[in-house]
């Protein structure tokens, strides 16, 4: 690295701490480029990047072909909010999420600008279509950083803290967390408790749940807790939405990690990777329900911008290939097989999890100082990571799914060279 990079970087971190607000947090990395799954630093350091600017790049980083939908829609016009007139892309994202739902009969979406917004939308639409006002959420949840998804989160610091008062009429369950001693029963039974407890089920609109929890720690939910899950649903004329925010788009192999379990949501969530690297987010879902709002009810002045459906058509198409989702499943028995290996030679780590390639280690201690020392010396050895869990103390991987073997075992490598270093 020159004297020069040196100072340009250490230029902008200043220039950040002056104009930038010190709520949105961010390490001493300076970013110039990025292609596949290297981050190169304005220093000259270049970085393998498991983090995916968090699930954002399940197809890599300047990913040709959609730069190439993206560079061909810029030509032809940038906005022209789809509540003025309609457009092709826009359209175009909505069969294929129809194409691809997870959702019982036909399908319909709407296109909003980041997760959180579509978490809010699914929620108005389920209250549309039931007349109730109720949700139900879970332990560990994360659905955003708006006071609606906050309330609906599961996390107080940094998240909650000095932020409320929050929205009414959200009730939380247990989640199923295995490791921790939560299991499927454990998991039913608070739900069911808490329907004696707090709120009368009949008035429920929806439960929001994440199907594999992120932010929470990536911890899938048991298939037969999301059998289970959906049957106290049909019970009840609740209707079951889907976070995929962060565990969609490809990123535990099919297009959804519903998938895996074959379980129906009624609605679904998507967003991150959606537009690759641009914002747009979702909610699918079955068509009455979806209609339930009127006309007006629902949109917003970006939402479902021209050049991010561009690029959301490739990913999409690229997600739902064959090749994809072989690459993906490889990268996830790579991943599985060396973590397992690490983790039978490291007793700080306490489980390896995850669902396919969507893999994570927890420690066993529930403090965050062991992880945030491994994400600083992964750092310092060229390596992206983040962490994650309610106690900070679970290491995420999320590299971009088309990343090359030899990438992948470097990355390993590090990872392993910087548990060891924090240890
Ligand atoms: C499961 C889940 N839902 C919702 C969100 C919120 O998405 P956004 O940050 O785009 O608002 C996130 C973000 O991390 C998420 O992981």
């Amino acid at each position: 690295m020159s004297l020069q990079q040196r100072a340009a970087s250490d230029d902008l971190l200043e220039e950040r701490a002056r104009f930038v607000a010190r709520g949105v947090s961010t390490p001493r990395l300076v970013v110039a480029r990025a292609e596949g799954a290297q981050v190169e630093a304005v220093d000259g350091a270049v970085y393998l990047d498991f983090a995916g600017g968090i699930a954002c790049q399940n197809t890599g980083h300047g990913f040709a072909p959609v730069v190439a939908a993206i560079h061909e829609q810029v030509d032809r016009f940038l906005h022209q909010c789809f509540m003025v007139g309609t457009y092709e892309p826009y359209v175009e994202v909505c069969r294929r999420l129809a194409e691809h739902s997870p959702c019982v009969g036909e399908s319909k979406s709407i296109l909003v600008n980041s997760g959180a917004e579509a978490v809010e939308n699914a929620v108005k639409i389920a209250r549309a279509a039931t007349g109730r006002a109720a949700v139900v959420v879970f332990e560990n949840g994360f659905h955003g950083r708006t006071l609606l998804t906050m309330a609906m989160t599961s996390k107080v610091q940094p998240y909650k803290a000095g932020f409320g008062p929050f929205p009414g009429e959200i009730y939380r369950a247990a989640a199923p967390y295995p490791y921790r001693g939560v299991d499927t029963d454990a998991a039913i039974a608070s739900l069911e408790h808490l329907f004696k407890s707090e709120v009368e089920a009949e008035t429920v609109a929806c439960v929001v749940l994440e199907t594999v929890q992120g932010e929470g720690g990536f911890i899938p939910m048991p298939q037969d807790y999301l059998e289970r899950l959906r049957e106290l649903c049909d019970a009840h004329g609740i209707l079951f939405v889907a976070d995929e925010v962060q565990s969609g788009v490809g990123r535990t192999g099919p297009m959804w990690a519903i998938e895996h379990s074959g379980v129906a949501p009624d609605l679904l969530v998507a967003g991150k990777s959606l537009g690759g690297g641009l914002p747009l987010a979702a909610v699918t879902g079955r068509a009455e329900v979806m209609d339930a709002p009127g006309p007006g009810g629902l949109g917003g002045t970006f939402g479902g911008n021209p050049v991010a459906c561009a690029a959301a058509c490739v990913v999409l198409d690229t997600v739902a290939s064959e090749e994809s989702r072989s690459r993906a499943a490889a990268v996830g028995r790579t991943l599985h097989a060396r973590l397992d290996e690490l983790a039978s030679t490291n007793a700080a780590i306490g489980e390896v999890r995850g669902l396919g390639p969507m893999l994570a280690l927890e420690l066993r201690e529930q403090s965050p100082d062991l992880a945030q020392s491994v994400v600083a010396a992964a750092f310092e050895r060229g390596l992206l990571l983040l962490s994650c869990g309610l106690y900070g103390n679970v290491l995420r991987l999320l590299p971009p799914l088309n990343i090359t073997d030899e990438e992948l075992g470097r990355g390993l490598d590090l990872l392993e060279e910087s548990l060891a270093a924090a240890g």
